[in-house]
């Protein structure tokens, strides 16, 4: 894909998903901004960028204060003159139950995972509307399309981020700005191995458990999903919008992953036990 002369902004370009997405873009020949809070991080990918010999700008804060949505966009504006790919990709987990979720947490991932997106987006579109042209691409979940217990807050949230994709694509297809998301399953990033250290687990072996409930018996790496939301954004995509496209390994097709870890432990535990035995 090319993106030459094309201007890009990734929020969360700083580690994980967005960061492969930032530097797969930069490879492209696009001018890339990352944004993020975390400086260390957005060197690395900076950095990464200069080997490639892209080249990747990044703006530092935090999303979840509003003022750092409108200050994003108005240093897009003038370090890249124009946004002509948004990439809302920032976004927080949470595993506590409905019956678990304190308001704080409620509003710390709605404000990063919906509010933000919602922000940006408004923002970016109505620029786009000037030039009658731009595309945003909105990084969902399979948790936006199926439920699953103990992740309350998460579920929601990015169900939003369907809709927001959904119902953003029909207000600015008049003005000739597709809005897609992806939403992908697990992938193998600081999100994932928060997860897997939270339950207990040593990193390799949780994602081991965490891949045999995917029909694919893997788990995603970055780039995967990140090549899906370069398609999304580019012009062999020119048709679609509205589209919130699944990257989950067939997990949304068999339905809501189990969730357990430790059972799935017990469970590969008694077959290997079973696979020696019959050898
Ligand atoms: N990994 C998965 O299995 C998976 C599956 C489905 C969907 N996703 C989605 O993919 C996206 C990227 O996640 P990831 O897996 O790549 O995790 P990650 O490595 O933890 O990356 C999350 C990114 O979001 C940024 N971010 C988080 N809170 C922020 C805040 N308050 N202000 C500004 N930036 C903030 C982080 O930047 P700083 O740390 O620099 O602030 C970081 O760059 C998320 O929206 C996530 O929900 C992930």
């Amino acid at each position: 894909m090319d993106f030459s002369g094309k201007t890009i902004v990734v929020t969360g370009g700083t580690s994980g998903i967005g960061a492969a997405t930032a530097l797969a873009f930069a490879d492209a020949g696009g001018r890339v901004l990352i944004s993020g809070r975390n400086a260390k991080g957005a060197a690395k990918v900076m950095a990464d960028a200069k080997r490639l010999s892209g080249r990747i700008d990044f703006v530092q804060g935090d999303l979840s204060d509003r003022a750092t949505c409108d200050r994003l966009i108005a240093e897009a504006v003038k370090r890249l003159g124009r946004i002509d790919v948004l990439i809302n990709n920032a976004g927080i987990g949470s595993r506590v139950s409905s019956l678990e979720t304190t308001d704080e947490t409620w509003r710390s991932v709605m404000t990063v995972n919906v509010d933000a997106v919602f922000y940006l987006s408004r923002a970016a579109a109505l620029l786009m509307k000037e030039r009658r042209s731009g595309t945003i691409v909105n990084n969902a979940s399979e948790l936006g399309l199926i439920a699953e217990p103990g992740k309350f807050s998460y579920c929601v949230s990015k169900a939003a981020v369907v809709q927001i994709t959904r119902c953003m694509a029909l207000d600015l297809a008049p003005f000739n700005i597709r809005v897609n998301a992806v939403a992908p399953g697990d992938t193998r990033t600081a999100m994932m191995e928060r997860k897997i250290r939270d339950k207990g687990l040593p990193i390799e072996r949780g994602v081991e458990l965490i891949a045999l409930r995917t029909p694919l018996k893997r788990v995603a790496m970055p780039l995967e999903i990140a090549k899906v939301m370069m398609f999304l954004a580019s012009d062999d995509a020119s048709f679609m919008t509205g589209n919130v496209v699944a990257v989950d390994g067939g997990t949304t097709v068999t339905g809501p992953p189990d969730t357990d870890l430790a059972k799935y432990a017990k469970r590969s535990r008694g077959r290997k036990a079973a696979e020696a035995s019959a050898r």
